[in-house]
């Protein structure tokens, strides 16, 4: 794992924006996995920079959305397919085609349309990059505390303290939907890269234990530490509970001088 520490939320959304908009520019047809929630939205903002002012380019691009609320139709203004759409889609150049979110309406045959979710990822020819935040729980996509390291696409049922951390984004009167449909640890780590973001303090012992504890399923994130090619970029904040921290700087120094392509 490649671990860079920024100053601050808005360091940690560029230095992100920088790797996502390199790995565009090398491959104008890259399949990206997104991430929604409060994490990702300062790299989408810079990305949403980049395509108007610097012409990045996502027409060649392919999307698949880690997860969704089942119950929630896409036009639900809490569901993951509304954020991508007004965080994303709707202001870069991403083909509609090519833009995929769980459908968190399915209500029967859920194995078979998470099969198929799978089967479409592998179509596109896999995920090159994928960007991914972290639950206090420690939980990357949905896979919530003790989620099997080998899970694929499924619906899950979500932990309580991810129901209360997701309660502001829907209204006084309305639940959020118990259960969601997430990629699973295994299909995740079958990405070809990952970008882990992670900001503020209530995130770092859950960042902690996933970089430095032992893998395991109450912390699904650090099955990670199985992934040859993870970045993960932190703010101080998020890395304030992190050991070795000297020791990932002078890893960064050297990889900068040694192979400057893995950092960008
Ligand atoms: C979102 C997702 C979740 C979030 C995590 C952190 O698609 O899969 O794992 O990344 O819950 O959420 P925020 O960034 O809102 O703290």
């Amino acid at each position: 794992m490649l671990v860079i520490i920024e100053n601050n939320y808005d360091a940690l959304s560029l230095r992100a924006a920088g790797i996502v908009a390199s790995a565009v520019r090398k491959n104008p047809r890259i399949v990206l996995g997104l991430a929604t929630g409060n994490t990702p939205l300062g790299l989408y903002r810079e990305l949403v920079r980049l395509h108007c002012e610097k012409a990045l380019d996502f027409s060649g691009a392919t999307t698949f959305n880690l997860d969704e609320y089942l119950g929630l139709p896409a036009n639900h203004r809490a569901s993951f397919h509304t954020y991508v759409q007004d965080h994303l889609a709707s202001r870069v150049n991403l083909l509609r085609e090519n833009i995929h979110v769980p459908d968190g309406s399915v209500h029967e045959h859920y194995e078979e349309y998470c099969s198929a979710y799978e089967a479409l990822i592998r179509k596109a020819g896999g995920i090159d990059l994928q960007i991914l935040g972290i639950g206090k729980t420690g939980h990357i996509g949905f896979n919530e505390p003790t989620s099997s390291l080998g899970s694929r696409t499924r619906v899950k049922t979500l932990a309580p303290a991810t129901i209360q951390d997701n309660q502001p984004n829907f209204g006084p009167n309305e639940s959020v939907p118990p259960c969601a449909i997430t990629m699973g640890i295994g299909t995740i780590l079958e990405a070809h890269r990952i970008l882990l973001l992670a900001s503020g303090a209530s995130k770092s012992s859950a960042v902690a234990q996933a970089i430095e504890g032992p893998i395991t399923s109450t912390v699904t994130a650090s099955a990670l530490q199985l992934h040859p090619d993870v970045i993960v970029v932190l703010d101080e904040d998020a890395a304030s509970q992190l050991r070795y921290r000297d020791y990932y700087e002078r890893v960064l120094q050297n990889t900068m001088q040694l192979t400057p392509e893995r950092v960008e």
